[in-house]
């Protein structure tokens, strides 16, 4: 074991998400999302939990602050709920949605944590997925809009923005697989829902640059770190594919290169082209000032012609975690030393990596002894050193998700993930063996592995 240090004024936090912890779902004048709609659908999440509670964060904020702080954390990454801006999604600002970000920022700078938010993670305004949501081209306009009035109100203190949390999944889990919000399985509407999501993310880059705002803006994409097989030809033509499809669709975009021709083939050839008018890819590649990595895992891909995307993932090889990927530690490394190459070396916060472990509380009822998230963990950070010392990566920051065990979407409470442990019937908050790791990591800016 060697103690690794990481550079001075590397950031360590933690991140959450608006629908995973804050409960309140008619608070203070805040509209219905399509989360809130989702959940109250039959057999969509599982033991049919929804978000109606969660952590109770809009109402535990300030000890969650607090909580933060005894951790040691330098920043923290949460996300705004449209709804509660724009009930509606578009329009004047609902002030009372706004004072809650207002008050939650405030106690951040108070407790000297770095805010960032998260502009979309998810939870759009019902009322605009009743007007076809977004595979509709107005919705990116509409996201445009609602991140000025946010701009206005808290960029005097959020200097920290991210546009998109994963809009991968927003698309292919809610408009083609049908598994999250809004629940639709349509290859046509996911499609437009890519491109539109994209073209809102540059739309909402230009709002923040027009804001005359301080700070710094990017976006947050969902990643795995993909690797052939075997050694075929065949098997490294697959693991191009998956990453067209999976990385360079959502990327290549925003850093001023067009959809993979995979992808435009696999849209025009099934007659639902994506819907780029002139001037878009133009506007989703406004510059941005950071990239948002999250990642989990590692997959290994197949060459599959009777798969439209041209590739299957192979068998699991790894230890399985309880949300079905590989325990793949050095995953984050690799990923991250590809995607730097790949888009000519860009700062790099990773905005969220962690574990789902669902160990429980030991019989103290004060401890809770999650050991492999706090080994994996461990691997994760020190693979992201490796890449940032060996391949010259520019990583700046590190959110490990989450800072508690929160709403895990169609998982419902099933799937933890927090350094802290979520009494979901008490709310009372449990720090885990990982969060006492992560302080000491805070602490020395550096860990032995
Ligand atoms: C994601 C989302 C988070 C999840 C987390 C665990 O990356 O899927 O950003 O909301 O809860 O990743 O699955």
């Amino acid at each position: 074991m060697a103690f690794l240090k990481f550079p001075d004024g590397f950031q360590w936090g933690a991140a959450t998400a608006s629908y995973q912890i804050e409960g309140s779902p008619r608070a203070d004048g805040k509209g219905l999302s399509i989360w809130d709609v989702f959940c109250q659908q039959p057999g969509r999440v599982q033991g049919g939990d929804t978000g109606d509670v969660a952590c109770d964060h809009y109402r535990r904020f300030r000890e969650d602050v607090a909580l933060m702080k005894r951790l040691g954390l330098q920043t923290y990454r949460f996300s705004i709920a449209w709804p509660r801006v724009q009930p509606f999604g578009a329009g004047d600002a609902n002030e009372k949605g706004l004072d809650f970000y207002a008050r939650l920022v405030d106690e951040l700078l108070a407790a000297g944590i770095q805010p960032c938010a998260t502009l979309y993670h998810w939870d759009l305004p019902q009322a605009l997925q009743d007007l076809g949501g977004w595979p509709e081209r107005s919705t990116a306009q509409k996201f445009a809009d609602y991140a000025a009035l946010v701009f206005a109100r808290l960029g005097d203190r959020v200097t920290r923005w991210i546009t998109h949390n994963e809009p991968i999944v927003t698309s292919m889990m809610g408009y083609r697989a049908g598994v999250l919000a809004p629940g639709i399985r349509d290859v046509g509407l996911a499609g437009r829902a890519i491109h539109h999501l994209l073209l809102s993310h540059g739309l909402a880059v230009a709002a923040f640059r027009a804001s005359g705002k301080r700070g710094e803006i990017g976006i947050t994409h969902a990643n795995t770190s993909y690797e052939p097989a075997d050694a075929t030809a065949e098997s490294a033509a697959a693991c191009e594919l998956a990453r067209d499809f999976d990385t360079r669709t959502w990327h290549g975009p925003v850093y001023g290169k067009d959809y993979p021709e995979s992808v435009l083939r696999y849209y025009e050839s099934r007659g639902v082209p994506l819907p780029i008018a002139p001037g878009d890819l133009k506007t989703i590649a406004a510059p941005t000032d950071f990239l948002g990595v999250n990642l989990y895992s590692r997959r290994q891909v197949l060459s599959d012609g009777t798969r439209g995307v041209g590739y299957r993932n192979a068998p699991p090889r790894l230890p399985l975690l309880p949300m079905g990927y590989e325990a793949a530690p050095f995953a984050l490394g690799d990923f991250l030393r590809f995607v730097s190459a790949e888009y000519d070396r860009p700062k790099i916060y990773v905005t969220e990596n962690g574990v789902c472990d669902n160990t429980p509380p030991a019989a103290d009822g004060k401890s809770v002894p999650d050991v492999e998230r706090t080994e994996l963990l461990r691997g994760f950070i020190a693979g992201m050193h490796a890449a940032m010392t060996q391949a010259g990566v520019d990583v700046r920051a590190y959110y490990v998700w989450s800072l508690l065990d929160n709403f895990e979407w169609a998982f419902g409470y099933s799937k933890r993930f927090g350094i802290v442990w979520t009494d979901f019937a008490t709310q009372a908050r449990i720090p885990k063996q990982s969060a006492a790791f992560f302080s000491d990591l805070i602490r020395k800016n550096g860990l032995e592995a």
